[in-house]
This record gives structure tokens, C-alpha cells and sequence, in this order.
């Protein structure tokens, strides 16, 4: 919804059930899958939101399910079922649940829980329930489960908020952050504290000027780094392909290259499939010296996200890789 004038909705109107669905999406929940194994051995499995919390002591959750959905005798039959908590990137997971297909769980990785209720592999958490009460809720039945086993992974979850899938990140303001470039009431924010070329730059510079240092320490140079780094995961890569990832145009690459040719680090060979393409590959103590310095790296990053949490830094590179795919050739 636009921001403005709130629009408000009496019941005496016809009802607007659009303008219903609207402000309730204005309730940002997780996304769940809520699986089950009828008497007859058959799952099913579909996307609900409606999940929530109801009792600690005893543990009970609760969730609605529409009367048209053609699971209700599964569910209503199961003794027990599962709720799967859906994480970041299970999104076309969630998408595959809420398609009215025939085989719901083709390709999905999944293992049998209690009463046989499937628990999809990669969830934030799961719940197995036993199918212990219903409610009815108009056109829909409200099942509430006692909890009689649950689990959790320390991934970052899925969300779902006005209609569209959401990634949740920990708010600026609250205490657990620095909160430096957050301006007062009333204040305006500095241009570039608002400008996204500058953020990744000033980010980028901030975040790498210790590893850069340590790398020197190391007698390594960045471009040396970024060239084992990125062919340390690769079958061989032309010149222009790693000229495209280690961001160095293709004759400052091929002295690059020279170089470290001729340091032994990396060699360049034709390709099996093509004899006319030529690839450049690590050599044994290439990759001797990237796993060195890949372990320097990851330590360095942890120092780097230490304030934040496993979820957050998940996140954060999420965000970063969908930029860096979007803008591709851009
Ligand atoms: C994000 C999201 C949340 C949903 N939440 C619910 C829900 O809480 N209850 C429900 O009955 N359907 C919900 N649905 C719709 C069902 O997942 C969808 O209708 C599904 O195909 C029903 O499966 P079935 O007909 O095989 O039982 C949701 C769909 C999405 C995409």
C-alpha cells in the first residue's frame, strides 16, 4: 500500500475481501511447509503461514488450513504432522507447496518424522505435532498440536510480508548494533550515508584493508590472491573468464599471470575438449599456497562479522550475490 491517508474498511460496506487480504499482509510472518502421512501412507504437504506459538506449558502451536484444500481429510485423519520452518533460501520450496501438483515432494530431500510426517532437509527449525485439537475458523479449520519433538538450525529464515517473500535482518536501531550512521529525528543523512555506490566502496575499502596488510605480511600481492582464490574452485578458466571475476582488464591478467607463471603458482595448458582454447589452471604448490591463505581469509572474515550474527552474515552475502547477478553485464 502506498503511504498516505490510511484507508479504513467498516464491515457495514460490502465486504472488500482484496482490501482484507491487504491489511493482513501488513503482518510480516515466517514461512512454514506443515507436512503429514495419512493412515494410508500417502504425504501431504502444503505453504502456511497461519502458524504461531499458543502454549509454553503444555507446548502447543497452531495453524489454519483452508476447507477447500484438497489435504484437509489427510490432515484431519494424521495423527501427528510437521511444521517445517522454511529458511532464506527455500523460497522455491515454499513456491512448490503452494502449487496444487500431483507429487508435491519430487526432488524435495526429506526424512520421516513421528507418525511418518516428512521433515524437509535445510528448514530454521521443525515442529512435530501430535494432531491434538480443531477449531472451526469459518472457511477455515484451526489445527492446534502438541509439540512433542522440535529442532532448530542456526540458519536465517524465510519471510513473507505484503504479498512477497522477505529476508529478515536485525533492525539498526536496536541495541545490538552500532548505530553510527543512524541521524536523529529531524536530521538529514549525508548523501553519500545514503548512497549505495558509496556504502559498497567505503564497505568493500574498509573491510579488506586488513586482510590486504596481512596478505603483504605474507609476501602475496591482492591480484595474486584473487587469481588463486578464484581458480582454486575451478576446472581451468580462460583469461577472459577469470579476467571477468578477479576484476583486472586482460592484458594487466595475462602479466599478472606471467608472473605467476613463472613463480610456479599457476600454469596454462589447452584445453582437453578444445586444443585451440588454452586454460589456466593452479599447479600443485598454487594450490598448496591458496589453501594457506584461504584459511587466513576465513578467519579474517569471522573477526569481520563477529558482531553479527550466523543469520545476519547469511544475509548480507545473500543480498550481495543478488546484486552482483543482477547487475551482471549491466
Ligand atoms: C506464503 C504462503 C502462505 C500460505 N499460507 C496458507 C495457510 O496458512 N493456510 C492455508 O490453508 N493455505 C495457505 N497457503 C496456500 C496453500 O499453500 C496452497 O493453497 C496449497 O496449494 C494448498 O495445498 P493442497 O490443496 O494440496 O492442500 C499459503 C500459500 C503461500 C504462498
Amino acid at each position: 500500500m502506498a503511504m498516505g491517508q490510511p484507508k479504513m474498511t467498516d464491515m457495514q460496506e460490502p465486504f472488500d475481501s482484496r482490501a482484507f487480504r491487504n491489511a493482513l499482509g501488513g503482518f510480516a510472518t515466517g514461512v512454514t511447509v506443515v507436512t503429514a502421512c495419512d493412515p494410508a501412507g500417502e504425504r501431504v504437504g502444503l505453504t502456511v503461514s497461519s502458524f504461531n506459538s499458543v502454549s509454553l506449558d503444555p507446548p502447543l502451536i497452531l495453524w489454519s488450513l483452508s476447507k477447500a484444500a484438497r489435504s484437509m481429510p489427510a490432515f484431519r485423519a494424521a495423527s501427528h504432522y510437521a511444521v517445517n520452518v522454511l529458511a532464506a533460501d527455500q523460497v522455491e520450496l515454499s513456491q512448490q507447496f503452494a502449487r496444487p501438483t500431483e507429487d508435491k515432494f519430487a526432488g524435495v530431500a526429506c526424512h520421516e518424522g513421528i507418525g511418518g510426517a516428512p521433515l524437509l532437509d535445510g528448514c530454521v527449525s521443525w515442529f512435530e505435532c501430535r494432531n491434538a485439537m480443531t477449531y472451526e475458523g469459518g472457511d477455515h479449520l484451526i489445527f492446534v498440536g502438541e509439540v512433542e519433538r522440535f529442532g532448530c538450525e542456526d540458519r536465517p529464515a524465510l519471510l513473507f510480508h505484503a504479498g512477497q517473500y522477505g529476508l529478515a535482518t536485525r533492525h539498526p536501531e536496536t541495541p545490538a548494533v552500532a548505530k553510527p550512521t543512524v541521524p536523529s529525528e529531524g536530521e538529514k543523512r549525508p548523501f553519500v550515508d545514503d548512497y549505495l555506490l558509496y556504502l559498497l566502496a567505503r564497505a568493500s575499502h574498509q573491510v579488506s584493508a586488513r586482510f590486504h596488510a596481512r596478505l603483504a605480511e605474507l609476501g602475496v600481492s591482492v591480484p595474486e590472491w584473487r587469481v588463486l582464490a578464484t581458480l582454486s574452485d575451478s576446472d581451468g578458466m580462460t583469461v577472459s573468464e577469470l579476467a571477468k571475476i578477479v576484476l583486472f582488464k586482460q592484458p594487466t591478467l595475462t602479466r599478472i599471470l606471467d608472473r605467476m607463471e613463472n613463480d610456479g603458482l599457476v600454469e596454462r595448458r589447452a584445453s582437453q575438449g578444445d586444443r585451440r582454447k588454452v586454460l589456466v589452471h593452479v599447479t600443485t604448490d598454487g594450490g598448496k599456497t591458496v589453501a594457506r591463505l584461504k584459511t587466513v581469509a576465513k578467519r579474517h572474515e569471522t573477526e569481520v562479522l563477529s558482531d553479527y550474527g550466523p543469520g545476519e552474515a547469511a544475509v548480507l552475502k545473500m543480498v550481495l550475490r543478488t546484486l552482483i547477478n543482477r547487475s551482471a553485464d549491466g
